[in-house]
């Protein structure tokens, strides 16, 4: 994020710092934050449900919000709702990108429920699906069913290594077709999961996705939407381990110098939102391919579906070597956002958008952090 200047700013501060006996305060890491990964690596539970929330809630979903709420039922059965406090009503006024989050969710608690020999009866809205934004009915109720056919899904493997990697990628490396054709088999059916390297095509996606990232960033409410879910330091991290982290020792130095504030990443003429959009700019650009996964009506039980789709391309993706990121700006309902809606649109010949990716080689990043699935469940 930060800006040649800022960097010589904070790396000259930084020293200060640690001069100053403040090494903890610039190095430190985000601790209780990266827990649950390790959690549902270790998990052992005797109960095959927590085992596959443990996985669950390492889902990719929009701002990392986690809106999840788990009621275990009984000895099998689970209900699974959204915390509706924790929706994007700005950027995501239908909220289907946080049912698409949950969509991830129940897919990957599906893969870790077979991995033990289990299959997941899943009903998904079992008392009705919303008719526009989620209430407080039920998103999916869930059945846990010993199954000696459930065979292991290869997917998987790779949950604790998913990432979405937002970093440039390398655009001497395009992802081969066979690579996106593969990725767009295993994301599975119920929606259209296609990809592209064609420069041209590819060309065209990224000056429209950075088009929309920028009307997003200049739109007042949906850009205060995210500075309000930036956690900005180890220390704000650890203390709530969702919405968008920013980290590592720069960003503990501009913080700790009053250079990065919640004040100067909302004003556009702000060094944090500067410094935002020269990280974004190069990023967009550094894209050799795109994904999107399309459907033809746009219900939440749609939505739902994207989502098992989406988190099944994201591990298929890191089976290769592949980096992914959505670039979910161009899709979004709110009314500044038509003119880029509707040109995305047009460009894919797809009746409802509902993610777009890049893909590429990327570096290997860290994971985000995570509430543990304790603090998830009710009684
Ligand atoms: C429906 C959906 C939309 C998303 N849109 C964006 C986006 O526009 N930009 C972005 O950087 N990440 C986007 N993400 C990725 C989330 O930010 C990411 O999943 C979350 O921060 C957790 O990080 P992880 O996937 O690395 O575990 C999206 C994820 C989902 C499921």
């Amino acid at each position: 994020m930060p800006t040649r200047r800022s960097v010589l700013l904070a790396a000259a501060g930084g020293l200060a710092l640690v001069l100053a006996g403040g090494a903890w305060r610039v190095l430190r890491r985000p601790d209780t934050a990266a827990r649950p990964w390790a959690d549902a690596g270790a998990s052992t539970a005797a109960d095959v449900r927590l085992d596959a929330f443990r996985h669950a809630v390492l889902a990719p979903n929009p701002h990392n919000r986690q809106p999840w709420i788990i009621r275990l039922m009984g000895q099998d059965e689970a209900v699974v709702s959204c915390d509706l406090e924790r929706r994007l009503p700005a950027t995501d006024p239908k909220d289907r990108q946080i049912i698409i989050g949950f969509g991830c969710f129940l897919e990957l608690a599906r893969l870790a429920a077979r991995e033990r020999g289990f299959r997941v009866e899943t009903t998904p809205f079992p008392e009705g699906a919303p008719d526009g934004r989620l209430d407080h009915r039920p998103v999916a109720r869930l059945r846990f069913v010993r199954d000696a056919g459930a065979s292991p899904d290869p997917l998987f493997r790779w949950i604790l290594q998913r990432r979405s990697t937002k970093q440039p990628f390398d655009m001497a490396r395009v992802p081969s077709e066979a690579d996106l054709a593969g990725i767009a088999e295993a994301a599975g059916s119920g929606v259209r999961t296609v990809g592209i390297n064609d420069p041209a095509r590819v060309a065209r996606l990224r000056a429209i996705a950075w088009d929309a990232w920028m009307t997003e960033a200049t739109t007042p409410a949906a850009h205060k939407e995210s500075v309000d879910l930036m956690r900005i330091g180890a220390r704000e991290i650890d203390a709530n381990p969702d919405g968008i982290s920013l980290k590592g020792p720069f960003i503990e130095a501009l913080a700790a110098m009053g250079q990065l504030t919640r004040g100067n990443l909302l004003d556009p003429n702000g060094a944090g939102f500067k410094a935002g959009v020269d990280r974004y700019r190069p990023m967009i650009a550094a894209t050799p391919a795109f994904m999107w996964i399309a459907s033809d009506a746009d219900t939440a039980t749609d939505a739902l579906a994207a989502g098992y789709a989406y988190v099944r391309a994201n591990l298929a993706a890191t089976a290769r070597g592949l980096a992914m990121h959505p670039v979910s700006q161009a899709l979004q309902e709110f009314p500044e956002m038509r003119e880029h809606y509707q040109k995305i649109h047009a460009e894919i010949g797809a009746s409802k958008l509902q993610m777009l990716m890049r893909v590429g080689y990327g570096p290997r990043v860290e994971e985000t952090p995570r509430w543990p699935l304790e603090s998830r469940l009710v009684a």
